[in-house]
């Protein structure tokens, strides 16, 4: 068995409070995993430990077999990255992000138009390719920026709340595509809070809440534990209670992330 990520008690610590407490998971290649959990659970913080965008305060993980803090730029090679914020440039069009994003990738020239346009059909945006990013709805972003990361090829591809603030139209869309891309051969590590998502689209889940590992499984082992017609909320609430998440900002204990 091979694992794309391994994650080995890793822990951050903003000030004395924990956003993730020794979590420990093995991510297997090829499989689409989700990570599962309330507002605040910490998935963000995992994922932005995994991506090499912050520094675990203890504890280890690797992806592709490289450190993520030891062998950063190793990992960053290999992996794609979808925030719940674009990355596009707005006054520039969707073919001008494309072009830079993709030199920045050392994709050569005539490799990148080709990947470019056949991005764009697949994500129906060629028409829009002359258009100014800024002009573009939420959901033609999020589209863009998917083409923005396939045009590296990732072996691993990890996708923050890929689904969220969409239409169900773009949802449903974007699900497909997520499955289409993993069928093509990558490693897809997703978070989200809706529990529906994660439970069609995930071959296993990680369940976090308050920063710690709960369980990690199919969805069908997790929902067959607790009866017939159990749904992966139940199994959430079974772990992780009802009781509600009033989350509030941190803000007396270090800056925010200016991503
Ligand atoms: N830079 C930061 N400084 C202080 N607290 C933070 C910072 N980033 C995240 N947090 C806190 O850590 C917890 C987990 O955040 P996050 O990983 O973004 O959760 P999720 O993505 O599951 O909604 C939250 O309580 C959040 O307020
Ligand atoms: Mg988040």
């Amino acid at each position: 068995m091979e694992y794309s990520i391994i994650a080995d008690k890793l822990t951050k610590k903003f000030g004395d409070f924990t956003a993730d407490n020794a979590i420990s998971l093995k991510v297997k290649e090829g499989e689409i995993f989700g990570i599962l959990g309330p507002n605040g659970a910490g998935k963000t913080t995992l994922i932005s430990m995994l991506t090499t965008l912050i520094k675990p305060t203890s504890g280890h993980a690797s992806v592709l077999g490289h450190d993520v803090i030891k062998e950063a730029l190793e990992v960053r090679k290999s992996i794609g990255v979808i925030t719940e914020k674009v990355t596009m440039y707005p006054p520039l069009t969707a073919e001008e992000n494309l072009m830079f994003f993709g030199r920045l990738y050392g994709i050569n020239k005539k490799d990148l138009e080709q990947r470019i346009n056949e991005g764009l059909e697949e994500f129906q945006l060629s028409k829009f390719r002359k258009r100014p990013v800024g002009t573009f709805s939420l959901g033609m972003k999020r589209r863009l920026d998917l083409v923005r990361v396939l045009l590296n090829e990732p072996k691993v591809f990890f996708l923050d709340e890929p689904t969220v603030g969409l239409d169900p139209i773009t949802v449903s869309f974007i699900k497909k595509k997520i499955r289409d891309i993993n069928k093509r051969g990558s490693t897809i590590i997703l978070t989200t809070h809706i529990m529906q998502d994660a439970d069609e689209l995930s071959d296993r889940v990680a369940l976090i809440d308050h920063g710690n590992l709960m369980a990690c499984d199919t969805p069908r082992n997790l929902k067959k534990k607790l009866g017939r017609n159990a749904t992966l909320e139940n199994v959430f609430i079974h772990y992780a209670g009802a009781e509600l998440r009033d989350e509030t900002e941190k803000m007396s204990l270090a800056p925010r992330r200016g991503m």
